[in-house]
């Protein structure tokens, strides 16, 4: 085919920017592989699903819908008119489909386990329906498409042969998946309610998904088509685009009615209009997707104008993907509380995946026969000249695309580097995680039915103070320093006196600050997982008499003024003697450990000794010994004492604490 290539710089430009993005994707991809999602995306446990859920997967979908609506178009409606586009749209959806199945790899990570959804088939889950549809209809595109790759090919020509007889009943089959498959991405969503913010929510979300995905398929295929003669500089097929918008304006007011109506009859209208930041994205993504596309299509003044399609297909499928983001992701900011933002190099990898599906989609364009009509050459005459006198060319020759596209590639792989390595910079002072003292409680003890050990249960909780009088009442610790609602019920009281009363403090408080009997654990492990340095050279001149001080430390004047010279840090806070807390060989003198290194250093070390001696009713070093309470959130545990409050089971607490 005659495409100019060569000499096209549109084209040129497009190209080595998309291997440029390629390059860079490629390289974070890698990074995310050896490293992990923390140091490449700005995920976090609260927003699990960012933009490669949000953009690429839905949007992948999305241009898959453009396959299916062509394909019905021209198979089942008999609109052969549209015949032209058919190849461009299948290929376009094919490839859409390979980037859902990519930006999943990315994110879900471990692709070599993908296998096992169709082994450990759950039926009942909408994620499995989305998967299978995905591999199904990924198969039938690829062989819908398989004949353009190879009718160039002799001994292919049977199985093309075949694959041409076999078109109808495959885009049938085709059409009836990515029907299932957009419908039930919908419905994946009408398990999240409480994650959505209810403009976005919706019992029809099933409905909603697969009506918009007409409207979107439509626009996708006229947008697809005009960048590509845009690019290669070919007359764009207007009369084709213009009936294809047009059907657009039938399908989008049965989108907007639904949605308005299913909205006011649950009465979330009100949101709509409360002015509130998620109002206005919605009357912006309905503005986008519904209003300014049908006034373009519909007036007078604009219908059937080049630039009024191009606009209003452009505003369609952003529209739409915007929807998709606001269902997959944005809206659940209004519950989350969290506000995501992507990273950078989330961005580059979408930005990356979707540069080299593009790539492809120019390679078959360049070198099979997608357009059944070759485009004319519209700049012939733009070659570079050959100056015989001085043997110079006239003009910059580009060097070819192969050298080209390795340099964008590189150049893009060395800018993913230096991304990497500044969201690394970024990140690698960790997320400090600041611990919360303790809270002294009191709770109730009852033998454990179900086993050895007893089930502990704060005391002004659930219980009240009836049923509390009855139990049998503990001093005890509840210790949630995280902050995070998975508290540990400790008996302090209990511990104390079996361990020895008085004398048993030294044990676990290893080291205290002078004058404390027993200081806080956590008023030195003040990390929950970080490690922390606990000495301040200047704090402890001030405490020991400023300029006087130094000699208490320092005891050889001149000898060399580090940790291990110096005076040790147990000598004055308090003996080290009986203490069951040994600092580990590799310990930094002063650096305390994370906090639940420290706990388990001491609670697990010792039950775990108890348990030997229990021998097989061993229970005592087992994770739900300590670990079986938690609060969904802390918003649960503000609720909680404000009824203990109201019930007066607070008072009883206190009462008994200050005996
Ligand atoms: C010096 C040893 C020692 C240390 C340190 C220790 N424990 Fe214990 N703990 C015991 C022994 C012994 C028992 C069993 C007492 C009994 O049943 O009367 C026990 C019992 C318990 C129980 C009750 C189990 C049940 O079902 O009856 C809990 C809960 C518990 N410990 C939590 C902790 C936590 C949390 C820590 C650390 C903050 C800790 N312990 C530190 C020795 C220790
Ligand atoms: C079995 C180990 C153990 C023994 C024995 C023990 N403690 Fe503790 N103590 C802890 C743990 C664990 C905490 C909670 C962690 C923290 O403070 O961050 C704690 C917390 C404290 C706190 C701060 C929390 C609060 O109540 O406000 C004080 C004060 C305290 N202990 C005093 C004592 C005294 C006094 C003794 C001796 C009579 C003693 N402890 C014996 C393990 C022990
Ligand atoms: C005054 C500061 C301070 C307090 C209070 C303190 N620690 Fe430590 N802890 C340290 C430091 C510093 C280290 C590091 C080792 C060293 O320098 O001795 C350490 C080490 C430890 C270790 C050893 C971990 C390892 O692998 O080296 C455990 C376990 C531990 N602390 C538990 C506790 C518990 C439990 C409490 C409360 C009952 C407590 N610590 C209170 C400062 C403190
Ligand atoms: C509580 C004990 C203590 C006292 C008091 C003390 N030092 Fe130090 N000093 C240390 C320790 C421990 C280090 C090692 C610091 C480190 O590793 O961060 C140190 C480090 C130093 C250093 C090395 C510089 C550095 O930052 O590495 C100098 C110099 C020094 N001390 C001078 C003094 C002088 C002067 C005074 C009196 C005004 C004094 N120190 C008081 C414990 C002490
Ligand atoms: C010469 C005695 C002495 C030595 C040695 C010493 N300290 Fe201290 N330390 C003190 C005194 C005194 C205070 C001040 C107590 C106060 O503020 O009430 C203190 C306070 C502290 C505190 C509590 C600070 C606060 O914010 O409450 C920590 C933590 C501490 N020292 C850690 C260390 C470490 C780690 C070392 C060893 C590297 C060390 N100390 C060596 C005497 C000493
Ligand atoms: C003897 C008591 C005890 C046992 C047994 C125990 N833990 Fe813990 N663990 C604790 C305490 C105390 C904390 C600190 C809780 C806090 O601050 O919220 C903790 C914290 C944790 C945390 C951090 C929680 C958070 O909020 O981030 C994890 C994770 C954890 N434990 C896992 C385990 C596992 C897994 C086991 C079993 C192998 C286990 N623990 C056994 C006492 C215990």
């Amino acid at each position: 085919m005659s495409l100019n290539t060569a000499t096209n710089r549109r084209l040129i430009t497009t190209k080595a920017t998309l291997w440029f993005l390629v390059g860079a994707a490629l390289v974070i991809a890698a990074v995310r592989y050896a490293l992990g999602l923390g140091r490449t995306t700005a995920l976090t446990d609260t927003t699990p699903w960012g933009m490669w859920i949000g953009f690429d997967v839905l949007s992948g979908v999305a241009l898959g819908a453009g396959g299916f609506v062509l394909a019905a178009t021209v198979y089942v409606f008999g609109r052969e008119r549209y015949h032209g586009v058919v190849r461009a749209a299948v290929l376009t959806a094919f490839l859409g489909y390979i980037g859902v199945i990519l930006g999943l790899v990315v994110d879900l990570g471990r692709p070599w386990n993908l296998w096992a959804i169709f082994i450990s088939q759950n039926l009942h889950s909408p994620l499995f329906e989305v998967a299978t549809c995905v591999v199904l209809y990924t198969t039938v595109l690829a062989l819908e498409f398989a004949p353009v790759g190879l009718e160039r090919f002799s001994w292919a020509q049977p199985i093309v042969r075949g694959l041409k007889k076999a078109v109808v009943p495959l885009v049938i089959l085709g059409i009836a998946l990515s029907t299932l498959h957009q419908s039930s991405l919908g419905s994946l969503f009408l398990l999240t309610e409480a994650r959505m913010h209810p403009l976005w929510y919706s019992p029809l979300q099933t409905p909603l998904f697969l009506i918009s995905a007409v409207a979107l398929g439509l626009a996708m295929v006229t947008l697809e088509g005009m960048i590509t003669s845009w690019l290669y500089k070919r007359e764009g097929e207007w009369s084709l685009f213009k009936g294809l918008t047009r059907a657009a304006t039938f399908v989008l007011p049965i989108y907007l009615v639904i949605r308005l109506v299913d909205l006011g009859v649950r009465g979330s209208l009100g949101y709509a209009v409360d002015g509130s930041w998620f109002a206005v994205l919605f009357w912006t993504e309905l503005a986008m997707c519904v209003f300014i596309p049908v006034l373009l299509l519909t007036l007078p003044r604009t219908r059937g104008r080049n630039w009024a399609i191009g606009w209003s297909a452009l505003l369609m499928v952003s529209g739409f993907i915007l929807h998709r983001a606001n269902v997959g992701g944005i809206s659940h900011m209004a519950v989350t509380g969290e506000a995501y933002v992507p990273a950078l190099t989330e961005l580059v990898i979408s930005m990356g995946l979707v540069s080299g599906l593009a790539l492809v989609f120019l390679f078959f364009i360049e070198k099979l026969n997608v357009w059944e009509e070759p485009p004319a050459e519209a700049d012939k005459f733009d070659r570079i000249a050959f100056d015989p006198v001085n043997q110079h060319y006239i003009g910059a020759p580009w060097f070819g695309g192969g050298q080209r596209a390795a340099v964008a590639l590189i150049a893009g792989a060395v800018v993913g580097l230096i991304m990497v390595e500044a969201q690394v910079a970024e990140r690698s002072v960790n997320q400090p995680s600041p611990v919360e003292a303790p809270r002294n409680v009191l709770l109730t003890r009852t033998a454990d039915i179900a086993g050895p050990g007893h089930v502990f249960e704060l005391a002004s909780l659930g219980t009240g103070g009836a049923t509390a009088a009855a139990a049998e009442l503990q001093r005890g610790l509840l210790i949630d320093s995280g902050g995070a609602g998975r508290y540990v019920l400790f008996e302090h009281g209990a511990h104390q006196d079996s361990l020895g009363g008085q004398q048993s403090c030294v044990l676990c408080h290893h080291r205290n600050v002078p004058l404390d009997l027993a200081t806080s654990c956590s008023h030195c492990h003040t990390d929950m997982y970080e490690p922390n340095d606990t000495f301040s050279h200047a704090g402890h001149e001030t405490a020991l008499g400023g300029r006087e001080s130094c000699a208490k430390c320092h005891l050889e004047s001149d000898a060399a003024k580090t940790r291990i010279a110096a005076k040790a840090c147990d000598d004055c806070h308090r003996p080290a003697a009986g203490t069951r807390v040994k600092a580990s060989p590799d310990a930094r003198i002063g650096v305390a450990p994370g906090y639940v290194d420290a706990m388990h250093g001491l609670c697990l070390d010792c039950h775990r000794q108890q348990d030997a001696t229990l021998a097989e009713n061993a229970y005592l070093g087992q994770c739900a010994t300590c670990h079986r309470h938690g609060f969904d959130d802390k918003e649960e545990l503000i609720r909680w004492s404000r009824e203990v409050a109201r019930a007066g089971g607070a008072g009883d607490g206190t009462k008994a604490m200050n005996r």
